[in-house]
């Protein structure tokens, strides 16, 4: 494999216990440079767990996370924030009393080291810029997503993992939004993209993965993931609240 095809990030047999419960039950999968991998499944099926410890939240109790090639299980969240590894949080919780503006430059402060950073450009990509100078606490929930959304990328990134962005946008943010986490790929960045908007995450990634207990039923394209009969089966159990 060329190196720049080389997985980014691969997880095996990944496993994640609060108790005796098993959130993550030997999960494995593998993000490339530049590609989006869609993480679905119904509630409680693991896909917040995956992320928090993918980015150092937790440690897996089994199995191994490479990254680059290394294994990372297990270090902390600031130490993996250096190597490139970031995430947004499903409920953001910005520093509320700061600015828009210093809650990006205080993530900055903490990323990946080389190169400039532009915080202007960023926070207009994130169609912040008008409230640079408020404090975050005059953000509405979708303005604070993007704000964690700014955070994560003021930090360089060369992994992303996004939980649940989407939720709560309209559609023509929805559409906007897309397109920024497709330019990031192209940038290069990998990403892992939890989301439960179907729509949202056929218009983004490449390919998915289907949890379901804490394990993986499916990883294919989402076209074949959605006649796939465990799939379906999932899905409108789920619906069904069974
Ligand atoms: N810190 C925790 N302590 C105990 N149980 C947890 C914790 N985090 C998640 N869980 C449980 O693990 C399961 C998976 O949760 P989560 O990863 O948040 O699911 P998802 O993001 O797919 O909705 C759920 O049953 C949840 O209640
Ligand atoms: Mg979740």
């Amino acid at each position: 494999m060329s190196p720049e095809r080389a997985p980014l990030l691969r997880v095996a047999g990944l496993v994640k216990r609060f108790g005796g419960f098993r959130a993550l039950d030997g999960v494995s999968f593998h993000v490339l440079p530049g590609e989006i991998l869609g993480l679905v499944g119904p509630n409680g099926s693991g896909k917040t767990t995956c992320i928090n410890v993918i980015t150092g939240l937790y440690g897996p109790d089994a199995g191994s996370v490479q990254y680059e090639g290394r294994p990372i299980g297990g270090l902390p969240s600031h130490r993996l924030v250096h190597q490139g590894i970031n995430r947004t949080f499903q409920v953001p919780k910005p520093f509320l009393t700061l600015t828009v503006r210093d809650n990006v430059a205080v993530a900055a402060a903490h990323g990946r080291r080389g190169g400039d950073l532009d915080q202007d450009a960023l926070l207009a990509s994130v169609e912040l810029d008008a409230y640079a100078d408020k404090p975050a606490a005059e953000l509405n929930s979708v303005q604070q997503k993007m704000l964690d959304l700014a955070r994560a990328l003021a930090t360089r990134p060369r992994l992303l993992c996004v939980d649940e962005l989407a939720a709560g946008l309209n559609p023509a943010e929805l559409d906007r939004v897309a397109g920024r986490l497709r330019e990031l790929a192209r940038s290069g960045i990998a990403l892992l993209v939890v989301e439960h908007l179907m729509g949202f995450i056929d218009q983004v990634t490449d390919r998915v993965i289907v949890l379901n207990a804490g394990k993986e039923i499916f990883e294919g394209t989402l076209a074949d993931a959605v006649r796939d009969e465990r799939v379906v089966e999932v899905f409108l159990g789920a619906e069904h609240g069974t």
